[in-house]
């Protein structure tokens, strides 16, 4: 097609330092992200990769204060879980992490895979269900970046029992969940993740590492 866009040197090395600056954001300032913005973000996520183009991700914004509450509770409850499990320096350390934005966060999504859509019709899904949590999941970087982009930062927080947050939210038997994200003005910016910050895990090249066969 020849509206096709050219991606050129200047628009490659600003996309490098967008995925070098995306930040898992745990501190938010609480000023309120414009619905416009949002919006926004969820028609062009629409366009991510999915598993026969099934789209499977289903979005649940959680605004009350009660059922945000219950979240809270669902997140303390399995984090002194995992405190518990570990031990020592490793222990001092985890008590050290802040890993949710649930407080502050003006904007809160449970993420779900319907795993009972019909869309796509099995295509690619067939030997492999677990494609259409993959798909969310791939929706889901999309959105990360595309919310650095805009200025806001993004959170993810899976330190949650999904049965209990299913009950919580009311939500339909089929949906799984994926993340819960917490989105908003992000308090501070930083090229390094805060796990490496803080000494709890560096990056490595691990996955650097190519097996060929
Ligand atoms: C599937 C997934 C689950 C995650 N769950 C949590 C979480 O529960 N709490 C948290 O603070 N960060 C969570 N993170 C963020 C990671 O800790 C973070 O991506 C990693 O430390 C690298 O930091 P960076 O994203 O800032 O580069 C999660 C990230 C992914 C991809």
């Amino acid at each position: 097609m020849n509206d096709a866009p050219v991606f050129d040197e200047n628009f490659r090395k600003e996309l490098w330092r967008l995925i070098e600056w995306r930040r898992d954001v745990r501190r938010f300032r609480t000023v309120p992200v414009p619905q416009a913005l949002v919006d926004e973000l969820l028609d062009l996520v629409q366009l991510s990769p999915s598993v026969g183009n099934s789209q499977p991700w289903r979005f649940v914004q959680v605004v009350s204060a009660a059922k945000r509450e219950a979240i809270r509770t669902n997140f303390q409850r399995c984090n002194a879980d995992a405190l518990a499990n570990v031990s020592g320096k490793r222990a001092e350390a985890y008590a050290r992490l802040k890993l949710e934005g649930i407080d502050a966060a003006p904007i809160q999504f449970a993420i779900f895979c319907d795993r009972s859509t019909c869309q796509g019709h099995g295509l690619g899904a067939r030997t492999m269900p677990e494609m259409l949590d993959y798909s969310v999941a791939g929706m889901i970087a999309c959105l990360w970046l595309a919310a650095r982009a805009m200025g806001l930062g993004l959170g993810w927080v899976s330190i949650l029992d999904p049965a209990i947050a299913a009950r919580d939210l009311d939500t339909p038997t089929s949906y799984k969940l994926i993340a819960y994200l917490c989105i908003g003005w992000p308090e501070e910016e930083h090229v390094d993740p805060e796990l490496v910050r803080l000494g709890w895990q560096d990056r490595t090249r691990l996955g650097r590492d190519i097996l060929c066969v």
